[in-house]
Formats: structure tokens, C-alpha cells, sequence
């Protein structure tokens, strides 16, 4: 059985990755409006993958036989100053997301529940990767100012969005 203390943040976690999802889709849809098709399937892509992120969790609460909570979340953010902006929201977002990711595992070993520290390091993984792509994406925004193409190819060329599922991955409820 998982320590109390970790179920009860892991069930906050959930709703933090539920409210990254709904940020990616305005981040997203904020692109699609301005006619950037790549920027825009790039973060339907991630919000897609906050939502497994959550459904993970909210699977390891159900094997672990826990009833997780669905929770509400804020509404996100929509309104950007420039293109840029959203980039440096979401790499924002990441650097939080390890923190409290790293808090989780810190709350197993403090409670010697090494079971569900063993879940989190797949998270860990993820959120290296996630920082370091939302770090490259805004270097390259920051360097294309408004030549909005660069980024739009170096998105096509780089996340063209068939990097395949990761075996490694934690089971997500419903299959998601
Ligand atoms: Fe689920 Fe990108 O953190």
C-alpha cells in the first residue's frame, strides 16, 4: 500500500497534469488561430500527453486499490503578448512540474514506500525530456523573431509527432 502522504499529493499531481493539458490546448488553439499548423500540433501533442500523464497516476491509485479523485482545475491561461510567450510558459510549467514530481519522491523515500518512488522516476525521465524540448523550442523562437517559418520547419523536422510510445511507460487508466 502506498504511504497516505503520497496518495494524497499524487491526487493533487493529478489535477496539476489535468491543468497542463487544458493550457497545451490554449496554447495550442492560440497557435492554430494565427495559422501556425506546426507550433499548434506540437502542443495538441503535449496536451495529449498531460492527460496520460494524469491517467497514469490516476491507474496506479486504482492497482494500488485507492479511489482517486477526479479534481477541478483553473482555467488556463489564453491570452499571449507574442509568439514567444506561450514557449516560455510552457518551459515554466515543466521546471514546476519536476519540482513537485521530485517532491513525490522525496515524500516514498521519506516514508520508505519505494514502490511508489519507483513510479515517479519514469515522471523524473519525462520531465528531463520535456524541459530540455521546451528549451530548445524557445531558444529557436527567440532567435527567429518574427521569421515564424524557422520555427514552424525546425517543429516539422525535429517533433514531426511520430516519436512512437515509450514501452517503458506507465499503464494509463482506459487505455489512454
Ligand atoms: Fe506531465 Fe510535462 O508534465
Amino acid at each position: 500500500m502506498p504511504a497516505e502522504q503520497f496518495v494524497s499529493e499524487l491526487n493533487e499531481q493529478i489535477g496539476r497534469e489535468y491543468a497542463a493539458h487544458q493550457q497545451y490546448v490554449a496554447v495550442a488553439v492560440y497557435y492554430d488561430s494565427l495559422t501556425l499548423p506546426q507550433l499548434a500540433s506540437f502542443f495538441y501533442r503535449q496536451a495529449l500527453e498531460e492527460r496520460g500523464h494524469a491517467m497514469m497516476m490516476v491507474q496506479y491509485l486504482l492497482d494500488a486499490g485507492e479511489t482517486p479523485t477526479i479534481p477541478g482545475v483553473e482555467a488556463p491561461r489564453t491570452d499571449f503578448d507574442d509568439v514567444v510567450a506561450p514557449i516560455a510558459l510552457a518551459l515554466e510549467q515543466e521546471k514546476r512540474v519536476t519540482d513537485q514530481i521530485s517532491g513525490l519522491a522525496a515524500i516514498a523515500r521519506e516514508a520508505n514506500d519505494y514502490v511508489s518512488e519507483q513510479f515517479v522516476q519514469w515522471f523524473l525521465k519525462e520531465q528531463v525530456e520535456e524541459i530540455a524540448t521546451m528549451s530548445d523550442l524557445l531558444a529557436i523562437a527567440e532567435r527567429a523573431t518574427d521569421r515564424w517559418s524557422d520555427i514552424e520547419d525546425f517543429i516539422a523536422r525535429e517533433h514531426p509527432g511520430d516519436e512512437g510510445g515509450d514501452p517503458t511507460a506507465p499503464t494509463a487508466a482506459g487505455g489512454a
